[in-house]
């Protein structure tokens, strides 16, 4: 098999990147390690930057966002339960964010991408890249115990963190610039209607608390919990006793309890590699860099690399000209530091951290009161929350 770009991997960065080549008309094959049904289940992202929601239309794969998802004008922040709102709109001129969940745009790329004859090979086992840096890269795996082989132009690493793209390119020239927190994210979805009608970010003396939702019918939870906590030891009662201690007695009164339908811990990391171009392969999404969550900006950023990469290789095909494709890890990375801040900074304001004295948390208290009598400090959060511009 020959194509122009080979894709690693069908998670968003990927299948936005195989829509935006179509788009251009760029040949381009998906080969994804998993099934569409496993990819589709995984519960993970639910805040869509404006960026990120104004390329789902442009590309024609909005109609049920539009229909389904909610269009969040503004969030909340909470210090020992007590509220104050962030208007996101006023203070951006107009920008939002939209609450729809990862599964449902993934479950859009994959329809879409079936009427638009991309080409997607699932459950390919044993994915390999050759001669990554030479003229003719290659990409080779196993298909139902077969050997298969796709020749190709450029490869786009977007197999996540845990993919085969970044080792492929040498521990000489690769950098990378890692912080891991010594917490995680305890979450679960139940089908009970929100506490509130936009999310609130909590500060309390137990830890962190996220109020978030899916829908008017369903909601997303979660409490900052110790790296070594067992599921086992959270039924769902203990669950909601946690989260309502720390969004606090007005919030708790909203909270309606139901039976999680989905429960489980996420790690935080913040992390880069650089660069995120080695050759002809070209790394984007989580396979270059991880956020830990509480910016809700992973997806947005594997949506913004993908999008200066599918400008660059437009215009490598247009013109001849490998400007774009040189600039690529460059440009990428500049906003990529950016989210990369601003997740490290809102995690550094809403968490507890074990090392933390009684002066610590007295500066975090203060910085989010600051937050609260300041527009100019409203507005950093705001502009950080909806999402930076693509330049
Ligand atoms: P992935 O989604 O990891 O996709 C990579 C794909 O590559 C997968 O399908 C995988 O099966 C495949 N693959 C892996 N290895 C191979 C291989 N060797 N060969 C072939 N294929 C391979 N982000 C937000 O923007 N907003 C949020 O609100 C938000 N909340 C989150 C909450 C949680 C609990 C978690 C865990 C994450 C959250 N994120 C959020 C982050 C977001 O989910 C990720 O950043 C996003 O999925 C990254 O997309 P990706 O395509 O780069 O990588
Ligand atoms: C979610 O709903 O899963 C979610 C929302 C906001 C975040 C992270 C996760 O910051």
């Amino acid at each position: 098999m020959r194509t122009k770009i080979a894709i690693i991997g069908a998670g968003p960065a990927g299948l936005m990147l195989a829509h935006l080549l179509q788009r251009d008309g760029i040949d381009a094959v998906v080969v994804e390690s998993r099934n569409r049904d496993y990819i589709e289940g995984r519960v993970r992202a639910g805040v869509l930057e404006q960026t990120t929601v104004n390329l789902l239309e442009r590309l024609g794969i909005s109609g049920r966002m539009c229909r389904e998802g909610l269009i969040h004008t503004g969030t909340n922040l909470a210090i020992d339960g007590e509220l104050f709102r962030i208007d996101m709109e006023a203070l951006t001129g107009g920008s939002t964010v939209m609450v729809y969940g990862q599964q449902e745009v993934m479950r859009d790329l994959f329809d879409d991408a079936a009427e638009r004859g991309i080409k997607i090979i699932f459950e390919a086992e044993g994915v390999q890249l050759h001669e990554v840096d030479g003229s003719h890269p290659f990409v080779t795996w196993r298909e139902h115990g077969a050997e298969r082989r796709l020749d190709c132009d450029f490869i786009a690493g977007c197999d996540g963190f845990h993919g085969v793209s970044r080792p492929c390119i040498p521990e000489t020239i690769r950098k990378t610039f890692e912080r891991v927190y010594p917490f995680g994210w305890l979450g679960i979805l139940a089908e009970v209607p929100p506490a509130n009608h936009e999310l609130i970010y909590a500060n309390h003396e137990r830890g962190f608390a996220l109020a978030s939702m899916r829908s008017a019918t369903r909601s997303r939870y979660y409490i900052q919990c110790p790296l070594d906590e067992k599921l086992e030891d959270w039924p769902d009662e203990r669950f909601w006793d946690e989260v309502s201690l720390r969004l606090g007695p007005a919030t708790a009164a909203h909270v309606v309890r139901g039976p999680a339908f989905e429960k489980s811990i996420a790690p935080l990391r913040s992390f880069v590699t650089e660069p995120m171009r080695h050759g002809r392969l070209f790394l984007a999404g989580d396979a270059a860099h991880i956020v830990p969550p509480t910016g809700a900006k992973g997806l947005n950023l594997a949506v913004a690399d993908v999008t200066f990469l599918a400008e660059a290789l437009a215009a490598y095909y247009r013109s001849g000209s490998a400007l774009g494709i040189d600039h690529y890890s460059d440009r990428a990375l500049a906003r990529v530091w950016k989210a990369e801040r601003f997740s490290w900074w809102f995690t550094s304001i809403t968490h507890r951290f074990p090392e933390m004295d009684g002066f610590a948390r007295k500066m975090q208290v203060a910085e989010l009161n600051y937050i609260r009598g300041s527009r100019a400090a409203q507005t950093m959060l705001a502009e950080n929350y909806v999402g930076l511009p693509l330049q």
